[in-house]
């Protein structure tokens, strides 16, 4: 093999220090002229399996009926599971101008996940890190999102390679950590919360999820996995809770059916509406500052 001359690895080398310095600090993706996204909330736990997606749904759901306009992105990119809990299963995305167009539900929700992009719902994603980072620079920059209030993004379990995509690409501005009471919740939360602050995302509570049962005969609230140490948690983060959730096999019911809008009981989650409400407007933010730069 032939070695290198010094001026071959000299460029080498400058090519890779320029990679480098290109991909240190976020390089937020531009949104499409067909986008006006006022308020995006990121759905995250520190491990799978806890109810992300079902507090994402909820969230856009409650959202939804409280009169706003609400979108879904879908960032599970590998493990979509949006589209099957709102009726969507059927359905493709479509394009316009080099756009996607978001499916929409029933209720006027509008979703983008892998999901819509498959022939059959259940073939596998099989995608290494840079094309799902592709994926979710087209589900936020290339998508016609219209004018939306809130843009839920339901995360990927973990503190993967997507979920460093998310945070360093689309302007995150606060998250909603789901939990369980069966985890060693303390380290948990606290591994999501350590992630959020790397990515200098604001985290706005905590919501507690399979917190506990209710009896069907006497209504009385079982905790089936143990009490509950979410009120600790939350206080040793000096962190809100915004919701504690049941198990009830009417959610699972209503989300495997594709039911969720229609099932989905009133003011399941009113203290994360509330605070999402409360939230600034960033695009008016960032009008406001352009103008502000140009006087
Ligand atoms: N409060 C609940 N009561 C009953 N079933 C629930 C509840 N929350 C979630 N489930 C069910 O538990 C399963 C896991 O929930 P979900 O998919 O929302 O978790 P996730 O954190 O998004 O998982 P992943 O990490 O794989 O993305 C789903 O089948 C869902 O319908
Ligand atoms: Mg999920």
């Amino acid at each position: 093999m032939a070695q290198l001359t010094d001026e071959e690895r000299e460029r080498i080398q400058q090519e890779m220090a320029e990679g480098a310095q290109q991909q240190e600090g976020p390089q937020m993706f531009e949104t499409s002229d067909l986008a006006e996204i006022h308020r995006v909330i990121g759905v995250v736990s520190g491990k799978g399996g806890v109810g992300k997606s079902m507090v994402s749904g909820m969230l856009a759901v409650e959202l939804a009926r409280a009169g706003h306009s609400v979108g879904i992105l879908d960032a599970d990119v590998t493990g979509p599971s949006i589209p099957k809990m709102f009726g969507l299963s059927n359905t493709l995305l479509s394009a316009l101008d080099d756009n996607i167009v978001p499916a929409t539900t029933a209720g006027g929700i509008k979703v983008v996940s892998t999901n819509l992009m498959l022939r059959h719902e259940d073939d596998p994603v099989v995608w290494r890190g840079p094309v799902i980072a592709g994926a979710i620079q087209q589900f936020w920059g290339q998508t016609a999102w219209g004018n939306l209030d809130y843009l839920i993004c339901d995360m990927p379990p973990g503190t993967s390679d997507v979920a460093l995509t998310i945070f360093q690409s689309i302007p995150v501005e606060g998250l909603v950590v789901v939990t369980s009471p069966q985890d060693l919740v303390q380290v948990v939360v606290g591994k999501a919360l350590n992630m959020a602050a790397m990515m200098e995302v604001p985290v706005l509570g905590l919501v507690e999820n399979m917190s506990y049962a209710t009896c069907p005969d006497c209504g009385r609230r079982i905790e089936v996995f143990g009490p509950s140490h979410i009120e600790e948690t939350a206080a040793h983060f000096h962190l809100p809770v915004l919701g504690r959730l049941p198990i009830d096999p009417a959610l699972a019911a209503a989300a495997d059916s594709g039911r969720i809008e229609q099932d989905l009981p009133q003011g399941m989650l009113p203290d994360a509406v509330s605070l999402a409400e409360s939230l600034p407007d960033m695009l008016a933010e960032r009008m406001r500052e352009a103008v502000e730069g140009e006087g």
